[in-house]
């Protein structure tokens, strides 16, 4: 959800460099695409709401993970043709949270939202979640160049410092989530710590 970094000569970028972003684009598109298949061909068995619901939650954190790890992937590679990818990434993330809580509110919980409500307040990882959203759809409203302009670089860039803790939400939401066997959280959690220490070592080497 950042603004694109301008890259000097970029009319004259290599090959790779100008597929970059379509390429990744398209590769971006494909989970929901294969969600659409899977539906279609496989159907999604016993529970089809939760099995849906659950496949885009965990592409929501993905992506989140992936839009997260574009700047620290800059600063241990050099590679600067990358932060072009920064807001496209940013935007898919919160793409798929989009389609995930639209699963949860329409389809799952028919709109009712005294339910939704009560969720919210019961379940600790729906808390979570909902504080995540919270704190991504701000930055989505302002991922535009217009905004960057309008806030001003530095409000702009302290507003968007807090995607770090929508991850921590995040996690926290998946942790809180699952029964037993909490391993795959943690892993999220181990590579947002890891994501988080490559900023803050940058930042004060
Ligand atoms: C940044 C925001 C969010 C992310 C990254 C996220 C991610 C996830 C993940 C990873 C799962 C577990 C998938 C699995 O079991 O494999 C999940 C499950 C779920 N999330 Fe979210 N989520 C977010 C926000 C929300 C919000 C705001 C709500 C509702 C208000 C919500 C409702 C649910 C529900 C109902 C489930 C499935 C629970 C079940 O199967 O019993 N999520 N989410």
């Amino acid at each position: 959800m950042s603004a694109e970094v301008a890259v000097p000569g970029a009319h004259r970028r290599p090959r790779l460099d100008r597929w970059l972003k379509p390429a990744v684009f398209v590769l971006c598109l494909l989970p929901f695409f294969w969600l659409i298949a899977r539906f279609l061909i496989y159907g999604f068995g016993a529970n089809p709401i939760e099995t849906g619901i659950r496949y885009l939650g965990d592409w929501s954190l993905r992506f989140l993970l992936i839009a997260l790890a574009v700047t620290p992937v800059r600063i241990v590679t050099g590679w600067i043709v990358v932060a072009r990818l920064r807001r496209m990434l940013g935007l898919f993330a919160f793409t798929y949270v989009a389609l995930h809580v639209i699963g949860y509110v329409a389809i799952d919980q028919f709109f009712d939202w005294a339910a939704i409500g009560r969720d919210i307040i019961k379940r600790t990882y729906i808390t979570f979640g909902m504080i995540a959203l919270v704190i991504l759809i701000p930055l989505a409203l302002t991922s535009a160049d217009s905004m960057v302009r309008r806030l001003g670089g530095a409000r702009w860039r302290n507003l968007h410092r807090l995607v770090y803790v929508a991850g921590v939400a995040a996690v926290f939401h998946y942790y809180f989530m699952v029964k037993a066997g909490h391993l795959q959280p943690l892993i999220y959690g181990a590579i947002l710590a890891g994501l988080f220490a490559v900023r803050i070592y940058k930042r004060f080497a």
